[in-house]
């Protein structure tokens, strides 16, 4: 997401601001701007990096300022949609970390009262907004508070005035934290913007609004009451801070998923003009690379058990060289760089042959969305770590929600029917976040696989492709050599390799396939194998029969269990690999955006 930093003291802000800017950078950008009052508030800000924006920017005076580095999520990177916004009368300046789900509304009113926008974005709504309460009101602290009853979402908002040097710092579901100076205060929404200048801070909750000047800090709600909110000291390193606390960035974003998976419910979606008809969908092709393959046949079973139309998944290095038969299908890529040049080109030749073209990715603007002809945006964020995590169960999520979408449309799928899976999904971020809360009962689980150099990961029907995905996890993170198969298949082939030495990790939700899966997991067991199982908590008596290990998930439709099943698969490898010492975040040979074929 964005990065915020605010400074308000007296020392000229605008090289300490773009130094702090700096700091986030870590976090993936790809625009940035700053703001500095002087009497009046200059605004400098474009697409690209810091050092580019600092190349162009004057020297600004001012001790009083905000600075952003975008990540795009509505409107594509570009001056015009990056921060800072100023409203139409150049009063005040703000930058916005966060999504804004009711901004088309407030903005179709806005126009209708005549403000002029000048961006694409969600945020610029928020500016506006309070340039009309402060019309209305005349005051600046009054128009805040009213603006903030009307915004529904999530949103960290730094807001500055012409000839005040006070910042308003407002949290709602977006992190703030103000770094407390002497004679000086600095806001950030990431630690390690703050860390050169003080250790002194104070974390904004939930509903917080504070008026921050050089000599104070003053917090009150949403009604103006105060909140009295204690300074914390923090003994982080700077490349402790950057990981959030966490010892890799891969384990922080596994804990994210829960807010990922939230904000992606909230996807956006950019259609043509000419709203496609889905009663004349006969099929549907999924296209895509590595984890984003694995979504991808996950998608097969959503998509099919809900449309009710067959589905075929493809490897895109696979696809674009087949023979070039017409295609008829509406064709989805994933992936979730957007720029994985397998994906790009598959997406080129779909268009060729003649299919209408889906992408759904998580950056915004990327090559992949001028390469097809409809985008489903994911809101999981920046991720780091080479790994996918947040990003592929985000995908998950839109592939559900697409599903829901045709299936309703279509008339395939009963709204009643549509309206309970969606209920279903709306409890999905909690399910997750009972997974990571089990956190160390998974690490006891990856102690007994530590020593393995060749291990298996089984299931079946929608579970299939989950096993793919955790054996995807663990080779690529923990070097241990990990097949993902079904587990009718087992028997095939693979069953010879098995032995005391490889362990076997089964997925077994209760659906249509448990017994089977039960079967399967006791040939297993014949072979001596050890076995570790994933299932619903309500049936750990059942499974801790079969299994030496049980890693129990919060229950839920089959449909969906992919999600807690995968965050589980995730902490497993992650802590199998942090305990054999590998290199987590790089694994070696591996790049997190696969430009070349
Ligand atoms: C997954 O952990 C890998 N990093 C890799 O398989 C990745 O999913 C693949 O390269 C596709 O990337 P994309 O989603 O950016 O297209």
């Amino acid at each position: 997401m964005c990065g915020i930093v605010g400074y308000t003291g007296d020392r000229e802000a605008q090289e300490l601001l773009l130094s702090s800017l700096k700091r986030l950078e870590y976090r993936g950008y790809d625009s940035a701007g700053i703001a500095i009052v002087s009497g009046e508030i200059t605004i400098f800000k474009d697409k690209g990096n810091i050092n580019n924006l600092s190349k162009q920017i004057p020297k600004m005076k001012g001790r009083t300022g905000i600075a952003h580095t975008r990540w795009a999520t509505h409107g594509v990177p570009m001056k015009n949609n990056s921060h800072p916004f100023s409203d139409c009368t150049s009063r005040f300046a703000l930058v916005h970390n966060g999504i804004i789900e009711n901004y088309q509304e407030i903005k179709d009113e806005l126009m209708k009262k005549g403000h002029i926008f000048s961006s694409e974005t969600d945020s610029e709504v928020i500016v506006h907004l309070i340039e009309d309460f402060f019309k209305e009101i005349g005051d600046t602290e009054k128009a805040v508070r009213a603006t903030v009853k009307r915004l529904e979402g999530s949103y960290a908002i730094l807001l500055i005035e012409k000839e005040s040097n006070r910042i308003f710092a407002i949290r709602n579901r977006s992190p703030l934290v103000i770094g407390l100076g002497d004679g000086e205060n600095f806001i950030a929404s990431d630690v390690p913007a703050l860390l050169e200048h003080t250790s002194s801070v104070i974390y904004l909750q939930e509903g917080d609004i504070a008026e921050v000047t050089p000599e104070r800090v003053l917090i009150t709600d949403h009604d103006g009451n105060a909140m009295k909110r204690e300074a914390q000291e923090i003994e982080w390193s700077l490349e402790d801070a950057e990981k959030g606390g966490y010892k890799h960035f891969m384990l922080k974003e596994i804990f994210e998923q829960p807010s990922a998976i939230q904000d992606s419910m909230r996807g956006r979606w950019v259609e043509p003009a000419d709203r496609y008809n889905h009663r004349s969908l006969r099929s549907i092709k999924i296209v895509a690379c590595g984890t984003s393959y694995h979504a991808g046949l996950t998608g097969k079973y959503i998509l099919e058990e809900i449309l009710k139309i067959p589905v075929t998944v493809e490897v895109a290095s696979e696809y674009r060289y087949s023979p070039p038969i017409r295609e008829n299908s509406t064709v989805i890529l994933i992936t979730q760089s957007g720029e994985t040049a397998d994906t790009i080109a598959a997406a080129v030749e779909a268009r060729r042959r003649g299919g209408r073209t889906i992408a759904i990715t998580n950056v915004v603007g990327s090559t992949i969305t001028r390469e097809v002809d409809e985008v489903i945006y994911t809101q999981a964020g920046p991720e780091m770590g080479v790994a996918a995590t947040k990003t592929f169960t985000t995908q998950l999520v839109a592939l559900y929600q697409l599903a829901l979408r045709y299936g309703v449309e279509s008339g395939r799928l009963d709204y009643d029917d549509a309206k309970e899976i969606e209920r279903e999904l709306r409890l999905i971020p909690r399910k997750v976040r009972a997974v990571l809360d089990s956190h160390e009962d998974i690490e006891k689980v990856a102690e007994f696989l530590r020593k393995a150099e060749n291990m298996f990961f089984i299931g079946r029907n929608i579970n299939y492709p989950t096993a793919m995905e955790g054996a995807l996890k663990m080779k690529e993170i923990s070097y241990i050599h990990a097949e993902g198969y079904p587990a009718g298949e087992l028997k095939h082939g693979p069953l010879a390799l098995l032995t005391s030495e490889t362990p076997v990790l089964a997925i077994a939700c209760r659906n249509a396939t448990f017994e089977k899966m039960l079967g399967n997991i006791r040939e297993v067991g014949a072979r001596e194998s050890p076995i570790i199982v994933v299932g619903f908590k309500k049936d750990r008596r059942i499974l801790e029969r079969y299994a030496d290990r049980v890693i129990d998930i919060p229950e839920t439709i089959p449909l969906l269990s992919p999600i807690p099943v995968s965050v589980a698969l995730q902490l497993l490898s992650y802590y199998t690999a942090d305990m054999r010492g590998a290199e987590i975040d790089r694994p070696r040979n591996l790049a997190k955006s696969v430009t070349v074929e």
